[in-house]
């Protein structure tokens, strides 16, 4: 392991290195790194981060082909474990940056087979809910933030028990629940709507006319002072995919509303949809942005992304089982997009497919659709060099996220395998999915 001093002089070099031997430096050391540059330089240190990010990711796709191309059966998800760590260390970067507090929100990821190479980086998981909050407990064992739209009284003792912090939704159910969690000395926040958000989509808009998600400004005016003992912190999430310039606009609109109510508070969560592992993300502004607001309230600051975390570090390969004409030629697919990656249909995007382009780029065309009963279970049209053969497999790229989460039975279909691309190289298949657990869910 290199020396701060000798991480240092590889940054002002310019050496990519000098990224990596960052990341290897233990804290304080790290610290020394950041100290002994002033804010015009810190900008080439990001800059050789996300350069040497994006080596490391065109080597795992290589990997990710090569697995494909061997003996691997399909479908199954496959995760890489370096490469999520290196997404990790990003992330980190940022908390060094600015000492904020980073969460992993379960709701993107919860494959825990490779939480060993999370935990060490994050200070925590975000929870919708009691299931996830306790398997936050028990895998990540680490902070613990839960936030649900309502609460049922059933599931509170647990929710309590597994949470560190509880997060309301409305002054009505912080009212309810609010001394219980301050008697079990749990931490209390209070989701609020920041009253501005980008989301073209309004499915995925908290901020879209009648969002039941957040407190909104009119309401919370009245209610807050009286409530404030019991609130440590406020909460909002009005994010999907993005990039820190509009964090500065939500912001913006955020600190307009309740910026007069925070002074006296804890912590203010930004929520998640921070796209900061994407190579154009503008992680300066960000780190501007937290250390302005730190400075201006004097809170702590959490961020809880989750697409973050696994961003372009996981595949899906799937076989083609059939091909059939209509029109066009059709490959049949062993993975479906309903019930597979189901944020193809419901945002639509397009997956990409290594080795694939649009529609009529290459010489061979198909439709690439799944093998559901479902009309409309196609997952888009791409062409290729070579006509497709039955039996070919895919790699269906960036699927980790909102995937494995969100997978379903529809049809029987079996549930895709999971298998990990372990940091020393090795395949390491961690589950396989039967019959029995698409019965045992029907009763
Ligand atoms: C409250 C909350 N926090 C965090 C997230 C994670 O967002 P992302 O995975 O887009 O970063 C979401 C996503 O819906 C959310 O609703």
């Amino acid at each position: 392991m290199r020396s701060a001093r000798q991480t240092i002089d590889a940054i002002r070099a310019g050496d990519l290195s000098g990224a990596a031997s960052y990341h290897e430096l233990p804290d304080r050391a790290r610290r020394a790194v950041l100290v002994s540059f002033n804010d015009a330089d810190l900008p080439l240190l990001t800059r050789l981060i996300n350069d040497w990010r994006r080596t490391l990711f065109a080597r795992g796709e290589e990997r990710f082909r090569a697995i494909a191309k061997g003996r691997i059966r399909t479908p199954v998800y496959l995760m890489h474990e370096a490469l999520i760590e290196e997404n990790m260390r990003t992330l980190r970067y940022v908390k060094d940056r600015t000492g904020c507090r980073i969460l992993h929100a379960l709701k993107s990821y919860a494959s825990f087979a490779t939480f060993p190479v999370m935990t060490q980086y994050l200070d925590g998981v975000c929870a919708s809910g009691v299931y996830e909050a306790r398997l936050g407990r028990e895998k990540f064992a680490k902070e613990v933030h839960t936030f649900g739209a309502a609460y049922k009284k059933s599931e509170m003792r647990d929710i309590l028990r597994y949470s560190d912090v509880v997060v309301f939704n409305s002054f009505h159910q912080l009212d309810i629940y609010g001394d219980a969690a301050r008697r079990t000395g749990r931490g209390i926040g209070l989701r609020v709507n920041p009253g501005y958000s980008e989301i073209a989509t309004p499915m995925y808009d908290p901020c879209a006319p009648c969002s039941r998600l957040g407190v909104v400004h009119n309401e919370f005016a009245g209610a807050f002072p009286s409530r404030s003992r019991l609130i440590d912190g406020l909460h909002f999430h009005a994010m999907c995919e993005q990039g820190s310039d509009v964090l500065e606009r939500v912001l913006g609109s955020f600190e307009k509303l309740y910026g007069p109510f925070i002074k006296d508070l804890a912590w203010v969560n930004f929520g998640g949809g921070h796209h900061i592992t994407r190579d154009d993300y503008d992680i300066e502004r960000l780190v501007r942005l937290i250390n302005g607001f730190k400075r201006k309230y004097g809170v702590q600051v959490y961020l809880e992304p989750g697409e973050a975390s696994v961003y372009h570090a996981g595949a899906l390969v799937s076989s083609v089982i059939d091909i059939v004409k209509n029109q066009m030629e059709i490959a049949i697919m062993d993975a479906s997009a309903e019930a597979h990656m189901p944020d193809v249909l419901l945002m639509p995007y397009r997956p990409h497919i290594f080795g694939s382009a649009g529609p009529g780029v290459k010489a061979h065309t198909y439709r690439l659709a799944g093998p559901s009963c479902l009309a409309g279970d196609t997952i888009g049209d791409y062409s290729f060099d070579a006509p497709l053969q039955r039996g070919d497999k895919v790699v269906f790229t960036d699927m980790a996220l909102y995937s494995i989460v969100k997978n379903t039975t529809f049809n029987g279909i079996a549930l895709p395998g999971i298998a990990v691309i372990r940091t020393d190289g090795t395949v390491d298949t961690v589950k396989r999915f039967g019959y029995r657990d698409y019965k045992n869910r029907q009763s």
